[in-house]
Order: C-alpha cells, then sequence, then structure tokens
C-alpha cells in the first residue's frame, strides 16, 4: 500500500487537500501495523490498525466521489478483517495488564474507536451502506450513521441489528467477556448467528443455546478457534456468479434455502437431505456453490478444508471436529462445509494410522448426529473431486449427490463471456461461438487461465512500448490471441477422468 493506491483517484482539490493528509496519515498507519503483524506484535499491530483504520474511514466520510470513498471504505474493511483476527488471538480481554495498554480496542468502555470493529459488513452489506449514501465510518455510537442513511431500502449489518444493540461492538463485547460476540456473519444478517446468539444470552459465554453446560473455558479456547479459522461470513459469491450448474443449484436451494423458508411444505417424504456431496473434476465450481450457498441463505456458515484437519490440526483432529459440530449446532441454521472430505473419509483403511481412524469414526458419527435430536437445521455440505475413493459409511451420510460437472457450451460461454467482462475486444457472436466450441473439455478454473493468457497477449505485442503507452492505446483481445493461449493452457481435465465421474455417476443411479 502507498500513496499511488487506488484511491487516489481524482477529487476536488481544494477539499482533497486537508482530507487526503488524513488518508495518508491512515495509510502510514496501516502500513506500520502490517509491519508489526509481520513481526508478530500483535497488540501494538492492533491498535496501529485500529488508529489507521479510524482516520481511513474518517477521510471516507468526507471524500465527495462516491467511488473514491467505496475504495476506502474496502480498504478499510480488509484491514479490519485482519484486526479482528488478531482479536481472536489475542484472545478474551482480561483485567488491565502492563502490556495491554487500557485504551486499545475492545477494551474501550464499548465507545470511541472499538465501533469501529463491529461486524464484518458482506460485500452487499457495503454495497446497501453506499447505496443509502451512508458511510459507516465508525460513528461512536452506532446510532449516528443510521440517521444518516437516506434511505436506499434495506439497512445493511452497517446500520442495523448487531451493531445497534452493541452486539457487534468489541467494546461491548469485551464486557461480556467473551471474544466472539464480534464475529460477523450472524449478526450482520440478524439471525441466531454468533454474536446474535451470544448477545441473546446476554450472559455471555455461551451463544442462544447450550451456554454454560460445559466447562467455559475449554469452550471458549476450541470455540475461538473454529470461530476463527472455520466461520466464514461473507464469501461473497451469489448464484449469478456461477455460471452453468443449474441443476447443482437447483437441488442446493431444494436442500437447504427453500426448506428454511417454508419448513411446512418440506416435511414428510419432501424433508431436505441433511448431507450433501457435491463431486466433479477440479475447478469446476464446486467450493464456489458452497459459498454461494452461504450468501445465498444467509445461515451460519462453517467452511473447513478437511486436509487442514490432518495437516494444521496435528493430533487434535478429531477434538476439532467436535467441537466444530458443537459450535455449529448452537448457531444454526447452520451449514458445515467440508472441502476435500476425501482426505478424511477415504475408504483407504489398511495400515491407516490410528489418529486418522479415530478422526474418520468421529467425524461418521458427528455426520450421523447432524439433523438429529429434533434439529434439521444443521446441514453437511461436503466436496470432492475424488468420489471414488470415499468411504460406504460416508457416502451414506451424504445421501444426496450432486454432479458437478465440466461446463457445457452454454455455460462456457456465459463463462467465457463473464472473464471478458469489461476487456476490450472483439470476442463476440461467431468468435465467441467458435472459442466456445475449441475449448471443449476445459474446466471453468482451466478457462480463467485461458482467458488470462489470452489478455497478455496485446501487452506482449506491445514491446517495449509496454512501458509509455496509454491505456486506451493497448488493443482489444481478439480470437488469435486465443488461438496462440490454447496450447498453452491445456485442459486440466482427461476424458478418462471425465469418463471415471460419468461412471461413478451412473454406479449411483443403478
Ligand atoms: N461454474 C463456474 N462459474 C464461474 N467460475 C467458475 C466456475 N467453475 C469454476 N470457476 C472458476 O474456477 C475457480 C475454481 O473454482 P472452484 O474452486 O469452485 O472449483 P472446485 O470445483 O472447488 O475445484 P477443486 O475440486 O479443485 O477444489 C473459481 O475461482 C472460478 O474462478
Ligand atoms: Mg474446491
Amino acid at each position: 500500500m502507498n500513496s499511488t493506491g487506488p484511491w487516489r483517484g481524482a477529487g476536488p482539490a481544494s477539499a482533497a487537500a486537508g482530507n487526503d493528509a488524513l488518508i495518508d496519515s491512515g495509510i502510514a498507519m496501516l502500513e506500520r501495523a502490517t509491519s508489526m503483524d509481520k513481526q508478530g506484535q500483535l497488540e501494538e499491530a492492533f491498535t496501529l490498525y485500529e488508529r489507521g483504520i479510524d482516520l481511513l474511514l474518517q477521510g471516507a466520510r468526507q471524500e465527495p466521489g462516491d467511488q473514491r470513498r467505496q475504495t476506502l471504505i474496502n480498504e478499510a474493511r480488509v484491514h479490519m478483517s485482519r484486526a479482528e483476527h488478531i482479536k481472536l488471538a489475542l484472545g478474551p480481554p482480561q483485567s488491565p495488564s502492563p502490556t495491554r495498554p487500557a485504551s486499545a480496542g475492545w477494551r474501550d468502555s464499548g465507545r470511541g474507536k472499538a465501533a469501529l470493529l463491529r461486524p464484518k459488513p458482506t460485500a452487499a452489506d457495503v454495497r446497501g451502506s453506499l447505496r443509502g449514501g451512508s458511510i459507516d465510518a465508525g460513528s461512536p455510537d452506532g446510532e449516528n450513521h443510521a440517521s444518516r442513511s437516506s434511505g436506499g431500502g434495506k439497512s445493511s449489518a452497517y446500520t442495523r441489528g448487531g451493531a445497534r444493540r452493541g452486539v457487534g461492538r468489541i467494546g461491548a463485547a469485551s464486557g461480556r467477556g467473551t471474544p466472539s460476540t464480534f464475529t460477523r456473519g450472524g449478526a450482520g444478517r440478524g439471525r441466531s448467528g454468533i454474536g446474535a446468539g451470544s448477545a441473546a444470552a446476554g450472559t455471555g459465554g455461551g451463544g442462544a443455546r447450550g451456554g454454560g453446560r460445559r466447562e467455559k473455558s475449554d469452550k471458549s479456547e476450541l470455540e475461538n478457534k473454529i470461530l476463527e479459522d472455520m466461520l466464514d461470513s461473507s464469501p461473497g459469491v451469489t448464484w449469478d456468479s456461477i455460471a452453468g450448474l443449474e441443476y447443482a443449484k437447483q437441488t442446493l436451494q431444494e436442500t437447504v434455502i427453500l426448506p428454511n423458508l417454508r419448513p411446512d411444505l418440506f416435511t414428510g417424504l419432501r424433508a431436505p437431505a441433511r448431507g450433501v456431496l457435491l463431486y466433479g473434476p477440479p475447478g469446476t465450481g464446486k467450493t464456489m456453490l458452497a459459498k454461494a450457498v452461504a450468501t445465498e441463505s444467509g445461515y451460519t456458515f462453517f467452511n473447513i478444508s478437511a486436509s487442514s484437519l490432518t495437516s494444521k490440526y496435528v493430533g487434535e483432529g478429531e477434538k476439532m471436529v467436535r467441537a466444530l459440530f458443537a459450535v455449529a449446532r448452537e448457531r444454526v441454521p447452520a451449514v458445515i462445509f467440508i472441502d476435500e472430505i476425501d482426505s478424511v473419509l477415504s475408504a483407504r483403511g489398511e495400515g491407516e494410522h490410528e489418529a486418522s481412524r479415530r478422526l474418520k469414526t468421529e467425524f461418521l458419527v458427528q455426520l450421523d448426529g447432524a439433523g438429529q435430536g429434533g434439529d434439521d437445521r444443521l446441514l453437511v455440505l461436503a466436496a470432492t473431486n475424488l468420489p471414488q475413493e470415499l468411504d460406504e459409511a460416508a457416502l451414506r451420510r451424504l445421501s444426496r449427490r450432486v454432479y458437478v460437472p465440466l461446463p457445457d457450451p452454454p455455460a462456457r460461454k456465459a463463462l467465457i463471456s463473464g472473464l471478458l467482462g469489461q476487456q476490450k475486444g472483439n470476442i463476440k457472436g461467431a468468435a465467441l461461438a467458435s472459442l466456445v466450441d475449441m475449448t471443449e473439455g476445459y474446466s471453468g478454473s482451466d478457462l480463467k487461465q485461458l482467458c488470462k493468457e489470452a489478455a497478455m497477449q496485446p501487452i506482449r505485442d506491445l514491446g517495449t512500448r509496454v512501458r509509455t503507452v496509454a491505456a486506451k492505446d493497448v488493443r482489444g483481445i481478439n480470437l488469435d490471441d486465443f488461438r496462440a493461449a490454447l496450447p498453452k493452457v491445456l485442459p486440466s481435465v482427461s476424458r478418462k477422468t471425465v469418463e471415471r465421474y460419468e461412471e461413478w455417476n451412473r454406479s449411483l443411479s443403478g
């Protein structure tokens, strides 16, 4: 980050001067924060982040240009997110200690800058906030900016729910002794999410239900770890950002979204499956689909890569799985998304390590338990590109299986058009149709690589002129660029592999 950053747009010079100074100090502060952060000096980093964010948001508040203001807010959000993580890493607030300045962040009395770190807004929240003409630039009382909102439809997380009730504010959270209070997702969406759950409990420490049943300290330690590592509050992927895959989207709607909207319709034979497996070749949008479920459903969303259970939480995987499901049950409706599930639930049983056998068993026990006990609002969504390797027992529990195939021609067309987006070029009509033909067998992520490669061609053609040419004079991308790129970016999934998926697919229905 430096003074040539994207927020340096053109603004009216006179008004901009003072504001730029403010923003410059904010940026300098955030640079120092980042550097402290890198050195592991988290407390100092947090304080600097907090001040830097404050300055940046003050600058945003005075910024007349919509675009620039948004860039500033976005920039602040990135740092807020990091500051939130640091806060979790530092653990629950303690009684004033010499190493922790009492004024730092959430240890405030709930006023002032601490209010900046309210729940992380989702992309939609930020859009809403900007549309409404309000910038949530950290007004101290959480009310102020709401009254500055000039309409714009629904209020955003910035302007409602948790923050106004004081839930989402770290300052307020600290008073209740639970660091999870400020967490994002749930509170931002006004659901029974984490922030809201803790607030409802009012006594802290427990979420909406089950609090106090277990040892509080054990619980909060694990809970924090889970919330920090696995709670995914704003994946920002919508159904519309996924090209094709209509069948998969519809299945997920029927399994996740509609049953929650109309529980009366989805009973008996229509009772939704509690375990869904997304399978298919790599790079076809499985993870994107799971993220879209999170965005579109508004459920509390936990996202865990199964391989991290064996790599990151060595020896602790089993405990983490148990705790994850417990934390999720307290925050229903919730989705637990387990990516790369094959790495834990593969059938390769022989000679497996005792720890991985225990981890596998724990998973199966928890999968069995999901949706039981009268709570059918906990859904497990799993993804794999090696479905053939999955254990029978695991498959039984993931009873709804959705094949996520390579994109068909209409999906490739949508993908390519989407990727080329605003880029200059003439890939339309017949050119687009032939490109769609040429890219049979390419996955979504292959297409992305291909478009990137093709987009570089006009730049390469410039030779040394690249240093001086005006952006508007760079030529557009054409079909020849793609012809040149195709041999460099080959499809990553072979025909044979696709056949194996299709065979497995048939074996399920057969
Ligand atoms: N249907 C799609 N629509 C839009 N983008 C897509 C689609 N499929 C893939 N992509 C692009 O490819 C990237 C990878 O997609 P994603 O991570 O969802 O694949 P995946 O199926 O989970 O792969 P893997 O099995 O390797 O985990 C995305 O970030 C996106 O850019
Ligand atoms: Mg994936």
